[in-house]
């Protein structure tokens, strides 16, 4: 890695523990991340959601999602660049990270279903696609949903899926009362990150 100074440094490495301590603490701001995709009309498109993974060595952020849902299709009709961006009032941090997504394996992710409890499931067990019409505020549940069993929410793994974002660009902002710094990092794919100061 090329680093603009040790200042630099120690922010990527700061944006990274926020990042990991997101994973594990639901609490954290960084539990919660704001993504971007593009939808089929070409309009940019956020929303909320929790960050699952974060792997600083791989430059990877994943997260759950139904396979049936908006920025899902978009990654299957190949637009398939996701902006993850991450705001700490505590930490007066930003984090924010683009690069190419794809799915976790299918043994893998069904693995990870599996261990889900049932009220985790519901997010993926509705019976039409997120984002469909449905008639006056319906949560699109089976009927008996609250009756079911871990076995029969099963059948919701066929909407589960991880989505992975290799991030290829990244900015992490610090605000403070001395002066705010701004860093970014770029590489290309696999490779080795370079890093620059910006004007904040
Ligand atoms: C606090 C919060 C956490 C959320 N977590 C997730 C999540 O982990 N995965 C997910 O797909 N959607 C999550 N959602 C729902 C998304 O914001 C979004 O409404 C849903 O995924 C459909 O998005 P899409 O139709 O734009 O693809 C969460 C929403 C909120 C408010």
């Amino acid at each position: 890695m090329s680093l603009a100074t040790s200042e630099g440094e120690e922010l990527w490495k700061k944006g990274w523990e926020l990042l990991e301590r997101g994973v594990v603490d639901k609490k954290h701001d960084f539990n919660l991340a704001v993504l971007c995709s593009i939808n089929s009309t070409l309009h940019p498109r956020s929303r909320t959601l929790v960050l699952r993974k974060a792997l600083k060595a791989e430059g990877e952020l994943w997260c759950y999602t139904d396979k049936r849902s908006d920025k899902a299709t978009s990654i299957d009709a190949g637009r398939n660049i996701f902006s993850w961006t991450f705001w700490s009032p505590r930490h007066k941090i930003q984090f924010s990270g683009s690069g190419k997504t794809r799915w976790l394996g299918t043994e893998e992710s069904q693995q990870l279903f599996a261990a889900l409890p049932r009220h985790s499931r519901k997010a993926y067990a509705t019976l039409s696609a997120p984002g469909s019409s449905v008639a006056g505020g319906n949560r699109g549940l089976p009927a008996d949903w609250e009756e079911r069993d871990l076995s029969a929410t099963d059948y919701a793994a066929d909407n589960f899926g991880v989505l992975i974002t290799h991030l290829t660009e990244v900015e992490i902002l610090f605000l403070s009362r001395e002066g705010h710094q701004r860093i970014r990092a770029s590489r290309q794919p696999f490779r080795t990150w370079e890093l620059e100061w910006l004007v904040p």
